[in-house]
């Protein structure tokens, strides 16, 4: 058996569409297994066209009834059609009107793209190709029209019907049936299409826009969860403001709504007015939802919020340009999180983010550019390259060209392309005029995929006073770019004394801690260096790139205690401790440096000060991030040893300062979300997990304490995890206690499935393939399998990655049983296996068996198929 072929789409082969299409009149019939779709389309030629064939439209799985050109049936020979698409042979010069009827089965659609139900509702999901699944269309995102949507459905089944824009109608009809008509003046691409339809519960608000203008919010869920959106509704509400106040962006429609569903394939949707949710990330109680969850709620309503501009309002040309919304959008998001809470521990957090998920990407065999230029299945471009990546580009030009540059950049952006569906260029030459820069140069960050290394070498001269630096780029090959041009880096540092920063000069100039690298390789030689000094390079993580510098534990400390950038002090735990433990990946036996002991004691002694960034700092390398920088022959199981050494040292030697320091991180008062409280959790769990890795029993009563008297589910959660971890009877107690508390909290049992799914135990495989009989399990809802399979094969490196190959097959099986059904969600759980050649040899073959067995199965969906043809390349 052989490979599936696959038809690339190349991004050299963009041609703009032949046709136009003005107006959409969608008829929507809704009945559980045969809804009827009537679509009313105004089309002409498009002038920018030279094209003159007929007028072909996509289509995914339809079933073709009808068809009327300007209000006459069509003969058949006027047309060809078949599931996946419409052709009109001759189509008129003159504007015209086309209208098909078509049958689709919501109840069958398990792919959870087009119109399908979730629960006892309908919903649509039609990013990137779905709306081909509803109805014959140009499905392409610069093809923009102004939809009418008119929805029937039975008042006693779907007592809501929703769509995007404003309600313009609605009505009662006979046989207990009723209709509403919706209108969105805004002309949009099919993928920001939705319609829903239900009986669902809402909870409605208001906000006023800075002009004054009155908008209603809704946001609908489930009957019975009305009382957990009270925190997505505050988060809109402060993403509205914030997206006024910080990029000068009002909203534009009289309604904005939001709609959680349970069965959806990806966070959220940021339809027109009407955005669909992952429950997940809506839902959110002190008492169901932790301290990260709610962060991430705020978040993702920000994220989708923010793409009314980013997104909606100027879209992409065509799918190759992803970024253009989705990168800068997450940039936004990142920066509205960051003036909510703590901007240190953000980018903290959304680093540790890029390097585990973007970085092993990039380093692996499905790197591709943050703007790719071929895709088999863009499905399989939602990944953290175009969104994270993709984020670190945009906030890299900011700091290259400065906030006033952006600034007017943005709103330059905004005001030229408002209504249209552009490109990366055209994103790109506002900034370029706006700072009267070529940014060509940096367009690269665009095309070249790979995670670029700086290298850098320094050198004092204490007679001089002046310190060299040498700083050098190493661009690595990936797949289909063996060979690279130089890029252009924003590389913020300074140098540091005993006391902090020094006050050096460059080129005789008092230096403003940025350098701009755009050579291969460059020196620097900076003034007024009275001390030997320790470089603290790429403050702020600048660019994202892996950075090499040969710094000793001493210089480590220096920048620990004196560097006046968070993240580099933060960077410097984290270089510290990954020192250790790579010394201990090879050597199990090697003692624990001392200096590290005490450095860890001096963050405690003053972790009250700033609690959040204490439990960052606080918190070892994690199991990727040690393979990530031993890069080939991975032993997983010598990660796993090497860290749990290290954690029982600090856990032994630092007992009572962690024990004090879970006595004093209480957090007064009843819980609140906001981040002071979050950061004094944090470090308190995090004093938790690490205390307990000792295993005394003070470390467990205290967990099991806390375990027991926790009013909140992080406190909750965190004590879990902890004994579960133990592997003690305590641990089997509270997570037979836990699952009894939450039987009927389907997003609290995930988390219990997960912190099973993710225990480093010989026994977890059995438990994971037991699990899946658990009546709150189903493979056919995606948060339940990407809670249990998701977690074991993505947070579970030794266990998933059996010496004995058994965790590959276990995977490989359920993503065959899920492809059929839901192809996305198995695409998605295979990408687990992106670091496979990184892995030591016994490992890298079994992996690669299993690979191949899976490539070679017929019938494959492409999604699959793609994911896995690219991992064997
Ligand atoms: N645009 C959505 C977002 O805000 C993601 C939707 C992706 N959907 C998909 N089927 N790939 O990030
Ligand atoms: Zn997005």
């Amino acid at each position: 058996m052989t490979e599936a072929a696959l038809e690339p789409v190349r991004l050299a082969d963009y041609r703009v569409p032949a046709f136009l299409i003005d107006t959409v009149h969608l008829d929507i019939r809704l009945e559980r297994t045969q809804t009827r779709i009537v679509s009313a389309l105004t089309l002409r030629r498009n002038p920018q066209s030279t094209e003159t064939e007929a007028l072909k439209l996509d289509g995914d799985s339809l079933v073709f009834e009808e068809a009327w050109l300007d209000g006459v049936s069509l003969p058949s020979e006027a047309y060809s059609v078949s599931p996946n698409g419409f052709s009109l042979h001759q189509p008129p010069a003159e504007p015209f009107t086309l209208a098909i009827e078509t049958r689709l089965d919501p109840s069958a659609n398990t792919q959870l793209m087009g119109l399908y139900r979730s629960n006892s509702a309908y919903c649509t999901q039609c990013e990137a190709e779905g709306f081909r699944r509803i109805t014959y269309f140009l499905d392409r995102p610069d093809v923009l029209a102004v939809y009418t949507t008119r929805i029937e459905a039975s008042f006693q089944e779907a007592p809501v019907l929703l769509a995007n824009g404003n309600r313009i109608e609605h009505g009662t009809l006979e046989g207990g049936r009723h209709y509403a008509v919706w209108h969105d003046p805004f002309p949009k691409p099919s993928y920001l299409f939705a319609m829903v339809a239900g009986d669902l519960a809402m909870m409605a608000d208001s906000f006023t826009t800075r002009s004054g203008r009155q908008v209603r919010l809704e946001i609908y869920v489930e009957h019975g969860k009305e009382d957990r959106c009270a925190y997505a509704m505050d988060s809109l509400k402060r993403s509205m403001r914030w997206d006024e106040e910080a990029f000068g962006r009002e909203y534009d429609l009289d309604i904005f709504m939001i709609v959680a569903v349970s069965d959806f394939n990806m966070g959220a949707m940021e339809n027109k007015g009407l955005n669909i949710f992952n429950d997940k990330y809506v839902l959110a109680l002190p008492q169901t939802a932790t301290d990260s969850d709610f962060a991430a709620v705020e978040a993702i309503i920000a994220h989708e919020y923010f793409h009314n501009w980013t997104g909606n309002r100027i879209t992409c040309r065509d799918w190759f340009q992803l970024c253009l919304k989705e990168g800068l959008t997450v940039f936004r998001d990142q920066e509205f999180s960051s003036d909510q809470r703590s901007r240190p521990v953000k980018r903290i957090n959304d680093v540790k983010l890029l390097r585990s998920q973007q970085f092993s990407e990039d380093g692996g065999p499905l790197a591709h550019p943050v703007r790719p230029e071929i895709y088999n299945e863009i499905n399989n471009f939602y990944t953290a390259t175009v969104y994270e990546k993709g984020a670190e580009v945009v906030r890299m030009l900011k700091t290259l060209i400065g906030d006033e540059a952006f600034a007017a950049g943005m709103d330059l952006y905004f005001q030229r392309h408002d209504g249209q569906a552009v490109t990366i260029e055209d994103f790109l030459t506002c900034f370029a005029e706006a700072s009267r820069r070529d940014l060509g140069q940096f367009m690269l960050w665009y095309k070249q995929s790979g995670t670029p290394e700086i290298r850098a070498e320094g050198r004092w001269d204490e007679q001089a006073g002046t310190y060299h630096l040498s700083l050098k780029q190493i661009l690595p090959p990936t797949p289909g770019q063996p060979n690279k041009q130089p890029m252009l880096f924003p590389i913020r540092l300074g140098l540091v004394g005993e006391e902090g920063d020094l006050p050096v000069t460059l080129d005789g100039k008092p230096f403003d801690g940025l350098v701009a690298l755009a050579e291969s390789e460059r020196n620097y030689v900076f003034g007024n260096v009275r001390q030997a000094p320790v470089p603290s390079l790429l403050r702020g993580f600048s660019a994202p790139v892996k950075l090499t510098i040969a710094l000793d534990e001493e210089a480590l400390l220096t920048l620990l205690k004196a560097d006046s950038d968070p993240f580099n002090r933060w960077q410097a735990s984290q270089s510290y401790a990954l020192k250790l433990l790579l010394r201990l990946v090879k050597n199990p036996a090697t003692p624990v440096d001392p200096r590290f002991i005490a450095a860890v004691r001096g963050l405690l002694a003053a972790g009250a000060a700033d609690p959040a960034f204490t439990a960052l700092s606080l918190a070892l390398p994690s199991e990727t991030d040690i393979a990530r920088e031993i890069g080939s022959d991975v032993d997983p199981r010598a990660v796993y040893q090497a860290r749990s050494i290290l954690r029982q040292t600090l856990a032994r030697k630092l007992q009572a300062e962690l024990l004090h320091t879970i006595e004093i991180m209480t957090v007064p008062g009843p819980y609140s979300p906001q981040a002071a409280d979050a950061g004094r959790r944090s470090l308190r769990n995090g004093a938790l997990d690490l205390v307990c890795a000792g295993g005394t029993s003070q470390a467990l009563d205290a967990a099991t304490a806390q375990f027991d008297n926790a009013d909140n589910m992080t406190d909750e959660m965190a004590a879990l995890a902890t004994l579960a971890l133990s592997a003690t009877p305590a641990g089997e107690r509270a997570l037979r206690n836990f699952r009894q508390r939450y039987d009927d909290d389907p997003l609290v049992i995930d988390k219990w499935m997960g912190v099973q799914a993710m225990l480093p135990l010989e026994a977890t495989l059995d438990r994971v393939k037991e699990l899946m009989h658990d009546p709150a399990f189903s493979l056919q809802n995606p948060n339940r399998v990407r809670a249990l399979i998701g977690t074991f094969c993505s947070a579970n490196q030794t266990q998933f990655n059996r010496p004995d190959g058994e965790g590959y097959r276990f995977v490989a099986d359920i993503i065959l049983a899920i492809d059929p059904k839901n192809p996305q969600l198995a695409a998605r759980l295979l990408v687990a296996f992106k670091t496979w050649r990184s892995l030591e040899q016994g490992r890298r073959t079994l992996a690669a068996a299993t690979l191949r067995d899976i490539a070679r199965r017929p019938g494959l969906s492409r999604d699959v198929a793609d994911i896995a043809q690219r991992s064997l390349a």
